[in-house]
């Protein structure tokens, strides 16, 4: 049976209390924290770095989860590692040199991951299927919580997973396979159909002032696909 996981993304948090939102969201039920990193450069709003990783780092024992929406990639790698990232992933194209990055990434100790923009192509995944533990399809244009599910992202899902799946079958492997973007109540078992199995929201639980409720909600939801 497929292990689902919970992301929220802390870039709908009330950034002035976020210590107390993390452990509030990781009470309320979160297997991980999403953790936005936006630089005004590759998309184009600015967020939080290694510092803010850090000292959120004490308050939850869930593995963090760093999404960088940055360019250049590799010299912040190392300073989220020590900061305490347990998985990394960027964007490919934001990257000049895709399979050293994910190195780096794993060489820091982390798990690596590689995240796919609406528009972009998923020959990025040729020849680095071996250095990845993680997917990330992007269900909106990077850059804003708030945002709609684009529904071409549920065929980018099925490839994936059809992909992932031919290249793990019998060899142990775990890749697992992450949507961002408009995930929510409504939509999580269709988005789990189609092949995802671990679900970043950020509006539909720290839009909403019962977080337990709505994780439950998205739980009972997964339950109908497993
Ligand atoms: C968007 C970020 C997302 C964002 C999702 O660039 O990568 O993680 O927080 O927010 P919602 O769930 O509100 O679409
Ligand atoms: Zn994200």
């Amino acid at each position: 049976m497929t292990q689902f996981c919970i992301a929220p993304s802390i870039l709908s948090a009330d950034f002035a209390r976020l210590g107390e939102e993390v452990r509030n969201v990781v009470a309320a039920g979160a297997d991980w924290i999403h953790f936005d990193v936006m630089d005004n450069h590759y998309v184009p709003n600015l967020t939080i770095g290694p510092m803010v990783c850090e000292a959120i780092r004490p308050h939850v024992d869930v593995p963090i989860d760093v999404h960088l929406m940055v360019r250049p990639v590799d010299r912040i790698v190392p300073d989220f590692a020590k900061a305490g990232a347990n998985l990394i992933t960027f964007h490919p194209e934001a990257s000049e040199h895709v399979d050293r990055t994910l190195g780096l990434i794993r060489d820091n100790g982390c798990k690596a991951g590689l995240v796919f923009n609406p528009g972009t192509p998923l020959h990025y995944l040729d020849h680095v299927m071996d250095r990845l533990d993680m997917v990330l399809i992007m269900s909106v244009n990077p850059g804003f919580g708030g945002q709609s599910f684009i529904p071409e992202a549920l065929n980018k899902l099925r490839a994936v997973r059809a992909r992932i799946d031919a290249y793990t079958a019998g060899t142990g492997r775990e890749i697992r396979l992450e949507i961002d973007g408009g995930v929510k109540v409504e939509n999580i078992a269709e988005i789990a159909a189609a092949g995802a199995d671990t679900f970043v929201a950020g509006s539909a639980i720290f839009g909403k002032p019962d977080y337990k409720a709505v994780i439950d909600q998205m739980r009972a939801q997964l339950a109908s696909v497993a």
